[in-house]
């Protein structure tokens, strides 16, 4: 199988390192390119054993899988500079956030199949939740092979390409909403009277430690919390205060908008792209 990234940018890296280090393919058979930035191409050859080119004819022939992964105003411009050499067993993979697939057909002036995967940042360390969608003409077989290179940097869920939206709210923007949960929760510790550095050390391991916990064990995230209230007891007490809030209506404000957004910026790259 032969893989080519257009563009290596800082999403590319995180992909085509975790399938480089899960051993789903040899490094040799992963080909880069960018627009023009060939220190970074340089770089990468010489730490991962990835090849590099500039030539399109030679990087789109045969290819099997052609990563999209430039920003998406700059998909017009690496369309056109693709379209020429497409070659008809290249299947695409775009990366970019918001650009239909329907867009991408067009812009290339092709009819081969084309998928598109919404990967967080988890992906740099093997745990993107990643939201994929596929055009109808992508093979059973072809599935299959993209949900394994999927795999080598975290999980897949196939959803209707309407739904990615909601997937960068929940999983694409996920992150950010629990690290500001955390940021909070280290507030709060601290204003007990501990130190602050002390406070953030321990909330990391209890974050790292919980999440190990969530991932070793087959009991539901409620289960898990039940497992450790006793009744009149301090961790009761705290729940109890918890639920003075509507933490859930909080969540539902917060995703709510990030998916309006999410549809508000793929209509504005639409009419701009
Ligand atoms: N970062 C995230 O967490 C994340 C999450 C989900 C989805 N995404 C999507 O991933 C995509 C890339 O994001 P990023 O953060 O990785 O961006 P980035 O670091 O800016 O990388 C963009 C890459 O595209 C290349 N490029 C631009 N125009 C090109 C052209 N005409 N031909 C070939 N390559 C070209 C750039 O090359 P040069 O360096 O030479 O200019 C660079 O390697 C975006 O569409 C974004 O929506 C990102």
């Amino acid at each position: 199988m032969k893989i080519v990234f257009y563009g290596a940018g800082n999403m590319a890296h995180a992909i085509f390192t975790g399938i480089i280090n899960s051993k789903v393919l040899p490094a040799e058979n992963i080909y880069l390119t960018n627009r023009s930035n060939e220190a970074a191409l340089q770089q990468y050859q010489s730490e991962l054993g990835i090849q590099y080119s500039y030539d399109d004819a030679e990087l789109l022939k045969d290819a099997d899988y052609v990563f999209l992964g430039s920003k998406p105003h700059d998909f017009n411009e690496l369309a056109e500079r693709m379209h020429a050499h497409v070659d008809s067993k290249n299947k695409f993979i775009s990366i970019m956030a918001g650009l239909p697939i329907s867009y991408i057909r067009e812009a290339l002036d092709v009819s081969n199949p084309i998928a598109r995967i919404m990967p967080n940042t988890n992906a740099h360390v093997g745990h993107s939740v990643t939201g994929l969608s596929f055009s109808r003409n992508f093979g059973p077989k072809s599935k299959d092979e993209v949900l394994e290179v999927i795999n080598a940097f975290g999980s897949a869920i196939e959803v209707k390409e309407d739904h990615l939206h909601q997937v960068t709210a929940i999983t694409g923007s996920g992150p950010a909403f629990l690290y500001h949960v955390f940021e909070k929760y280290v507030d709060a510790g601290t204003k007990l009277g501990l130190d602050k550095s002390q406070v953030e050390e321990s909330i990391r391991e209890l974050i790292i430690g919980t999440s190990k916990m969530i991932e070793r064990s087959d009991l539901s995230m409620e289960q898990l919390r039940k497992n450790i209230t006793s009744k009149g007891g301090t961790t009761q007490a705290g729940l109890n205060a918890l639920s003075n809030y509507d933490i859930e209506g909080i969540f539902e404000d917060c995703l709510n908008a990030a998916v309006e957004r999410s549809v508000e910026l793929s209509e504005q790259e639409e009419n701009e792209s």
